[in-house]
C-alpha cells in the first residue's frame, strides 16, 4: 500500500512526545515490570478540573427534550450561529475588555483545526513562519502539513544558562533582527505558553505588533490558556482586531471549562481574515458542532448575567495557581533542579543537565514517574523536561509524591 509521501515521512519520524506516550502505555509499563496503577504522570497536556455545573445541566436539558435534541442535530452556519458569536463577543468584553462585533468572529471545531485552516488561509507553501523556541509542539507538524515547503524560523526566547526567559528588550531586539532577515509571513505567539507557562510582556508584544503592522504580516495569538493567567494580565489581552488588523486571536473551549473532548474553538480577527477563514472552513469541516454551540451559548448568556462565569473562572485559576506552587515547591525541595515559575497555564520546565529523552526513560523505568522530554518543543529544551500539573489540579497531594520518588532514585 502506497501512502502519501507526507504521511510516510510523518510515520517514519514520530515526535518524541508521541514516542514517550507510547512508552507509557499500559502494556509497556507492565513489560517494564511496573504496576500501571502506581504510575504518576506529569505528562498530560490537559486540565483536570470539572466543567461548570450549569453547563452540564444545559447539555442535560437539550438531550432530555425531544425537539431540542432534534434541533441540535442540524447543520450550523459555517461561521457559527449568530447567537454563539454574540455570546463570545459579550464574554470577551466582560472578561478581558476586548471590543468585538460578530463580523470579527468565526466559530470552529477547536483551536487545532482553526490553526490548521489559518495556515491555509494566510500563507503560501514557500512562506516562512516564525515560531519561538520553545513553543507548542504541534505547530511544526501543522505547518509542514499545510505549507509543504514552508521554512520555520525559530527565535530562542529562553536563556538556557540562567534558566529564565530573556528580558523583554532582548527578545524585542532579537525579533526585529530576525524578522528583518527572514521576512516571515506569520508569527505565532502562545500566551500563556505551552510548554513554558510564561506570558509575554507588553514591550515585546508591542514591538511584534509594530513590525507586523509595518510589514503587512500577521501576528497570531494562541490563547488556549488565556483564562489561566496568574499574573496581572498584559495590556494586549484586551486588544481588538478593529485596532490591530494584523492580529489574529485563536481561542479554545478545551482548557477553561474542561471541554477538551467537547470540541469547540473560535477566532477573532479582522473581517477580511474571517471571510477567508469561512472559505477554508467550508472545505475542512463544513461547519462547527451545533450541540456544543447551543449548550455553550445558553450557559455563557446566563453565567454572564448572574456573574457566575467570573466566579467560576476565578476559582479555577486559583486552583491551577496553587497546583503550580505545589509543583515548584516540590521540585525545589526534593530535586534542587532549576525550573521556571509558571505565570499561567499548566506546566513548568525543569532543567535536568543531561539529554532529556534519556532522563525521562531512565526515571520512568526506575520510579514509574513520567515526564515529557523537552526536545519536541525546541532545541532550547534538549536538556529539559516538561512537567504538567494540569491533570492533578483536584488532587495536588499526588504532585509531591512523584518528586519524592524521583529524588530517592536520583540520590541512591
Ligand atoms: C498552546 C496550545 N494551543 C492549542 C492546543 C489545542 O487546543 P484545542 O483543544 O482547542 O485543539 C493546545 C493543547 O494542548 C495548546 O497547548
Amino acid at each position: 500500500m502506497q501512502l502519501s509521501d507526507l504521511v510516510t515521512r510523518m510515520m517514519n519520524e514520530p515526535s518524541p512526545i508521541r514516542q514517550i506516550m507510547k512508552m507509557a502505555e499500559k502494556q509497556n509499563i507492565i513489560n517494564m515490570g511496573l504496576d500501571p496503577d502506581e504510575i504518576i504522570s506529569y505528562g498530560g497536556g490537559w486540565v483536570g478540573h470539572h466543567a461548570p455545573e450549569p453547563l452540564r445541566r444545559e447539555y442535560a436539558r437539550i438531550c432530555g427534550d425531544v425537539e431540542s435534541f432534534h434541533d441540535s442535530g442540524k447543520y450550523s452556519p459555517t461561521l457559527g450561529f449568530d447567537e454563539c458569536r454574540k455570546a463570545i463577543a459579550a464574554m470577551e468584553k466582560e472578561l478581558f475588555g476586548v471590543s468585538l462585533s460578530t463580523e470579527h468572529i468565526i466559530v470552529g471545531h477547536s483551536s487545532t483545526q482553526l490553526t490548521h485552516d489559518l495556515f491555509v488561509a494566510l500563507a503560501n507553501p514557500g512562506d516562512r513562519i516564525l515560531l519561538f523556541d520553545p513553543t507548542y509542539a504541534n505547530y511544526p507538524g501543522q505547518i509542514h502539513m499545510t505549507l509543504k515547503d514552508a521554512r520555520i524560523v525559530r527565535q530562542p526566547v529562553l536563556d538556557t544558562g540562567r534558566w529564565e526567559y530573556k528580558s523583554e528588550d532582548e527578545m524585542a531586539e532579537d525579533f526585529k533582527v530576525l524578522h528583518e532577515r527572514e521576512k516571515p509571513k506569520m508569527t505565532i505567539i502562545p500566551s500563556p505558553d505551552n510548554p513554558s507557562s510564561q506570558i509575554f510582556g507588553d514591550i515585546f508584544i508591542n514591538t511584534i505588533a509594530d513590525v507586523c503592522q509595518d510589514t503587512d504580516t500577521f501576528m497570531v495569538f494562541d490563547y488556549a490558556y488565556k483564562t489561566q493567567c496568574f499574573i496581572n494580565p498584559p495590556g494586549y489581552f484586551s486588544w481588538s482586531p478593529a485596532d490591530h488588523p494584523s492580529m489574529i486571536a485563536v481561542h479554545s473551549n478545551s482548557k477553561w471549562g474542561r471541554g477538551l473532548g467537547r470540541r469547540l474553538g473560535w477566532i477573532d480577527a479582522d473581517e477580511r481574515v474571517i471571510d477567508a477563514m469561512e472559505r477554508v472552513q467550508q472545505r475542512s469541516i463544513l461547519c462547527p458542532d451545533t450541540l456544543h454551540q447551543f449548550a455553550f451559548t445558553r450557559y455563557i448568556e446566563h453565567a454572564l448575567e448572574d456573574g457566575s462565569l467570573k466566579r467560576y473562572l476565578a476559582e479555577i485559576k486559583n486552583a491551577y495557581r496553587k497546583a503550580a506552587e505545589v509543583t515548584v515547591k516540590a521540585i525545589q525541595e526534593y530535586l534542587h533542579l532549576p525550573c521556571l515559575i509558571p505565570q499561567g497555564g499548566l506546566y513548568t520546565l525543569m532543567k535536568v543537565g543531561e539529554d532529556g529523552d534519556a532522563f525521562v526513560k531512565r526515571v520512568l523505568k526506575h520510579t514509574g514517574v513520567l515526564f515529557i522530554p523537552g526536545k519536541g518543543f525546541g532545541d532550547t529544551l534538549r536538556e529539559a523536561v516538561r512537567i504538567s500539573y494540569g491533570p492533578h489540579v483536584e488532587n495536588v497531594a499526588i504532585i509531591e509524591e512523584g518528586f519524592r520518588r524521583v529524588a530517592d532514585y536520583l540520590k541512591g
